[in-house]
């Protein structure tokens, strides 16, 4: 086999709106479930290749707040994958150094998928190779506004004055406090959406919209990706 590429310059985050499970399942002639369990073997190989080609972040939407809409069988299909995933990866997680974060409404989610994710949480903190973001039960409006509830609080409190707001202060009250904003944005399977998604994080970020399916993408496509991202010029609104 091929020995991978590796490509210059490499982005810090990357975020992946990870679309078209559904319509994988529906071109196999599979239930929507199984599109889900083929989408779980690209986030192996994509984790991987985030690793090898050395990201630092890397920020899955895996399930957002308006996807609770969905079939109860499918909500739950997805809720006992994502237990599944985070018990037998694990051990993996560990050997890999990826330290294991979330975005989004955790107490949305069932008392055992919570726990299971709380867990592998703790274990995996001291973790520094990658840092693995799952945004669950997230929505960038609903983000947005609880960092806008908690703001007004510290003001009415009188711990903050509303002058002194910055860009800064909303950043960090922000589900993603701390963790460096996605240089580059991936979607799959050809929607030319945001679908409420980081609104305020990817401000300035590269955005590839592949046509492949998530099931179809692979650390080929990755790599694919991270040289289109290479080869653009940014400017930041500068000139
Ligand atoms: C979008 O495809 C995908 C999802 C809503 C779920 C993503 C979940 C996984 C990839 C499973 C495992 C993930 C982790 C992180 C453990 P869609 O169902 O909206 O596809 P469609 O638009 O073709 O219907």
């Amino acid at each position: 086999m091929a020995k991978e590429k590796t490509v210059s310059a490499v982005p810090q985050h990357v975020a992946i709106i990870m679309d078209g499970n559904g319509r994988w399942a529906q071109k196999h002639h599979l239930p929507r479930l199984s599109g889900h369990e083929a989408g779980r073997k690209s986030v192996k190989q994509v984790v991987q290749a985030a690793i090898h080609h050395g990201v630092r972040y890397l920020t899955l939407y895996a399930f957002s707040v308006e996807n609770w809409q969905r079939p109860r069988e499918e909500v739950q299909g997805l809720m006992g994958l994502l237990r599944g995933v985070i018990r037998e990866e694990l051990n993996e997680m560990g050997k890999e150094g990826i330290r294991l974060r979330t975005i989004g409404r955790k107490q949305d989610l069932p008392d055992a998928v919570r726990e299971e994710l709380e867990a592998a949480i703790e274990r995996t903190k001291e973790n520094q190779r990658l840092d693995l973001i799952l945004a669950l039960s997230y929505g960038s409006r609903a983000e947005i506004t609880e960092a806008m509830q908690a703001i007004g609080r510290e003001v009415k409190d009188g711990k903050l004055d509303p002058d002194k707001i910055r860009e800064e202060t909303v950043s960090a009250h922000l589900y993603t406090h701390g963790i460096p904003d996605p240089d580059f944005l991936i979607r799959t399977s050809g929607e030319m959406r945001i679908s409420n998604f980081m609104l305020w994080q990817i401000s300035y970020a590269e955005i590839y919209v592949t046509p492949v399916l998530w099931p179809d993408f692979g650390k080929e496509e990755f790599a694919k990706a991270l040289e289109d991202y290479a080869g653009r010029e940014r400017r930041f609104g500068g000139i």
